[in-house]
């Protein structure tokens, strides 16, 4: 059985008619259309369009991973991406020395990254004879636009990356609290939405990719409103949705798997840098929905802890393929979500594209539900939604750490 739940459909004309007006006013605005058929061309246009930009992500993690990756037999990964190419911008020896390593590690490596690997090139018909060419067009591609050698894409036309990792959930979780002190969280939260819960495809930049490629935010949003006291296990529904093929796959395999009994594992690194708050969010993650596990062994001065997630969460999970920007997914009425949680991903959008999602997320939400979300231009503002603030909330002494907005659907 598929783990997918809700039917997904294409954002109408009717659902944008107030934006459209909204939109008219500022320097982006979306084309005029004659009719409902015209529109929904247009919409289904766009959809192949943004769903094209997946590919150029998954290829930026590839780069990362033939560059930086430790999980294949190679000789020393670059310090930078910009030591893969010459002054006359050509790959240096020892890029392609690594990428000779990774052709070979596709070969004969039975990992899920691996196989992850595979099942990407195959969806590009990359033929063996191709590889390489294929492999190293993307890796300097990557490394002179890293280098500043070639301008990266408009934003409009970047690579949407799969990648994640665990220090977002800390600055939601912390989120979460100050809206239940302000009293602005709904009592019961049955269902949440995380929209965008990406996959850790290439490994975190400093520690690199010996832990197994894995989805964090699901399981993180779920721990964090258990922990609060703002949900109940038994009732608490979470739908994942995305539209990374790699992402909904490897989500709705655990979700399967889960069902069959078994626990999915987080590989958790402690890299050096953080906070104390921040350390004992590592330290305590999982605690509610998982249970300790045998971590894998890490490299010499990298601490790792392992959390297997109870099957019994993983097995309530739903997963969706859906492009928020073009579709949404149709709630019963009653029945819309409590939360949605979509961190790092409104920014890779334009403003008319970021309006078309908030106009998605807020049919999803029921009146009273909560919006968490980062990089949502400030300029727009949708009649559906009440702006309740943004939440800093500092990793490391030297305070990195994310902005969250929040927004109340009316
Ligand atoms: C950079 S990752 C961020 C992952 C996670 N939310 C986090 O904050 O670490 C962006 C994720 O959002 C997904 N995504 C981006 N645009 C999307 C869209 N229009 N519809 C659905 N998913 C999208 C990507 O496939 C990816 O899984």
């Amino acid at each position: 059985m598929l783990a997918g739940s809700n039917p997904v459909r294409f954002l109408r004309a009717t659902d944008v008619q107030a934006v459209t007006a909204a939109l008219a006013a500022g320097p982006e605005k979306l084309p005029e259309f004659t009719d409902a058929t015209d529109w929904d061309n247009w919409i289904r246009e766009r959809d192949t369009v943004i769903r094209g930009r997946i590919d150029h992500g998954i290829e930026d993690s590839l780069s990362e991973l033939i560059l930086f990756g430790t999980s294949f037999p190679a000789p020393p990964k670059l310090a930078a991406a910009a030591d893969a190419v010459n002054a006359a911008g050509d790959l240096t020896a020892n890029a392609r020395a690594r990428l000779d390593a990774f052709i070979q590690a596709v070969d004969q490596l039975d990992s899920e990254r691996f196989r992850i690997v595979l099942e990407f090139l195959r969806r590009q018909r990359i033929t063996q004879d191709e590889l390489p060419a294929f492999l190293s067009g993307i890796v300097r591609r990557f490394a002179l636009e890293e280098a500043g050698l070639k301008k990266k894409q408009a934003r409009a036309d970047v690579g949407v990356s799969p990648e994640t990792s665990l220090l977002i959930n800390y600055a939601i979780e912390e989120t979460l609290r100050a809206l239940k002190s302000s009293r602005a969280l709904p009592a019961h939260i049955q269902r949440i939405a995380v929209i965008g819960p990406g996959l850790d495809l290439a490994g975190d930049p400093d520690v690199n990719d010996f832990c197994p490629p894995q989805s964090i935010q699901p399981f993180a949003v779920l721990e964090a409103v258990l922990r609060l006291g703002a949900a109940t296990p038994t009732e608490v529904q979470l739908t994942a949705v995305d539209f990374n093929p790699l992402v909904v796959s490897h989500l709705r395999t655990s979700v399967v798997k889960a069902q069959g009994g078994h626990s999915y594992v987080l590989q958790l690194p402690h890299p050096a840098g953080w906070n104390a708050t921040a350390i004992s969010y590592w330290q305590h993650f999982g605690d509610t929905i998982g249970a300790p596990a045998a971590p894998l062994a890490a490299p010499s001065g990298i601490e790792l802890r392992a959390v297997a997630m109870k099957p019994q969460i993983t097995a309530r999970m739903t997963v969706d393929d859906l492009n928020i920007v073009t579709q949404t997914l149709e709630t019963i009425p009653g029945q819309e979500f409590d939360l949605v949680v979509a961190t790092n991903l409104f920014a890779y959008y334009t403003r008319v594209e970021q309006t078309l999602a908030l106009t998605s997320i807020a049919r999803m939400l029921a009146s009273g539900g909560i919006l968490i979300s980062n990089g949502i231009s400030s300029s727009i503002k949708l009649s559906e939604f009440e702006d309740l603030g943004a939440h800093h909330v500092s990793y490391s002494d030297s305070d990195s750490g994310d902005d969250l907005v929040t927004y109340k659907r009316r």
